[in-house]
């Protein structure tokens, strides 16, 4: 668990961060969205203990952080910082590895570790022996990810971790990071600007403005309840849309109706004939798919789903049940 209490931080008379009191109870994913400047970085250093604070409290797991010696608190963090921070001088092993080693593990097993997230990040485990500068901003912020992984810590910082990540592989690591969430439960502070990415990953949303949190809640409340000004134009008039992407067709399909002529690939415009899809599939691309198609039924289908239907009216009754929270 991660908790502060009336948390504040004055640089040179500017006010970064403005009596924050927070908890991330153990294994939430907690978004920190808002806009550039208003101190989320900040809030990060503070509970890593890289900046100190002017005023208030942090406790991890329910200790005070000022009676934990740093490098204890440190430990047992994984902290993945803004703009990557990974060491020049070491290889791409060796980086990932640092906190394992600091933790005397065996040689075998950082190498064996540091392949499996190279392989979890999507890069070639022939990366394993580059150096930070041959690779691209990209790459290095997976590597920054895959370190903050490697000692397997049970609390996660990540500060904007996939902010220099190209769409498609931004994707896969979201994806990846949800389903390793789903198993492993840790508990997360992850920071944002991206409403997507915030709406796809957080149990919990706590939405900044100028130091403060002026807005909290899960990803369904933020949506389907009214917030101010200021939020209302932060998370956009798309912000239905964007929600869509967080729900699979196995979670929204009906079962057991038969549709016909249903095992087809995706047509042109105008074809009314539906389509073949995955339960796996998220909304967002169900939803795409209809639009592109010109229909209003997809056959749902593989994966261990049960033959079924995502209808339009379907999609939208499952919304209408309230805001759905992922299982
Ligand atoms: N070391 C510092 N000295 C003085 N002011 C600072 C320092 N670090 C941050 N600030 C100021 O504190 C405020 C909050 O900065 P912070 O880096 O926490 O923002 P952020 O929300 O992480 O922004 P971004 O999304 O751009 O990363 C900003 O006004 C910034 O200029
Ligand atoms: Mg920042």
């Amino acid at each position: 668990m991660i908790q502060t209490k009336n948390l504040t931080k004055i640089y040179n008379g500017i006010t970064a961060v403005d009596n924050v009191s927070l908890e991330v109870p153990s294994g939430e994913l907690c978004v920190l969205l808002g806009p550039s400047g208003c101190g989320k970085s900040t809030l990060l250093k503070m509970i890593n203990a890289l900046v100190p604070p002017t005023s208030g409290e942090i406790f991890v797991n329910g200790k005070n952080t000022h009676d934990i010696p740093v490098e204890l608190l440190r430990r047992g963090i994984g902290y993945v910082v803004q703009n990557v921070g990974l060491f020049p001088h070491y290889t791409v092993m060796r980086n990932i590895g640092v906190v394992m080693k600091l933790l005397n593990k065996p040689k075998e097993d950082i190498e064996k570790r540091a392949l499996f997230l190279l392989d979890l990040i999507g890069l070639p485990r022939s990366y394993a022996s580059r150096y930070p500068r041959e690779l691209s901003g990209g790459e290095a912020q997976r590597v920054g990810v895959a370190r903050a992984l490697a000692a397997d810590p049970a609390i996660l910082l990540m500060d904007e971790p996939f902010g220099s990540v190209d769409p498609l592989n931004r994707e896969h690591l979201q994806n990846s990071f949800t389903e390793i969430q789903k198993t492993l439960k840790k508990t997360v502070l992850f920071v944002t600007h991206d409403v997507s990415e915030a709406l796809m990953l957080g149990d919990r949303i706590l939405l900044m403005q100028e130091g403060r949190i002026v807005r909290e809640g899960t990803p369904g409340d933020l949506v389907f309840q009214e917030g101010d000004n200021f939020s209302q134009a932060f998370f956009g008039s798309e912000m239905a849309l964007k929600l869509l992407s967080r729900y699979r067709v196995g979670q929204a399909y009906t079962k057991g109706m038969k549709i016909q002529n249903a095992a087809c690939q995706p047509s042109r415009v105008g074809e009314a004939i539906p389509c073949l899809v995955s339960g796996n599939m998220p909304l967002s691309e169900a939803l795409s798919l209809m639009i592109i198609n010109g229909c209003r039924e997809l056959a749902v289908s593989g994966d261990g789903f049960p033959q079924g239907t995502l209808s339009f009216e379907s999609l939208l009754s499952y919304f209408r049940k309230g805001a759905p929270n992922v299982q």
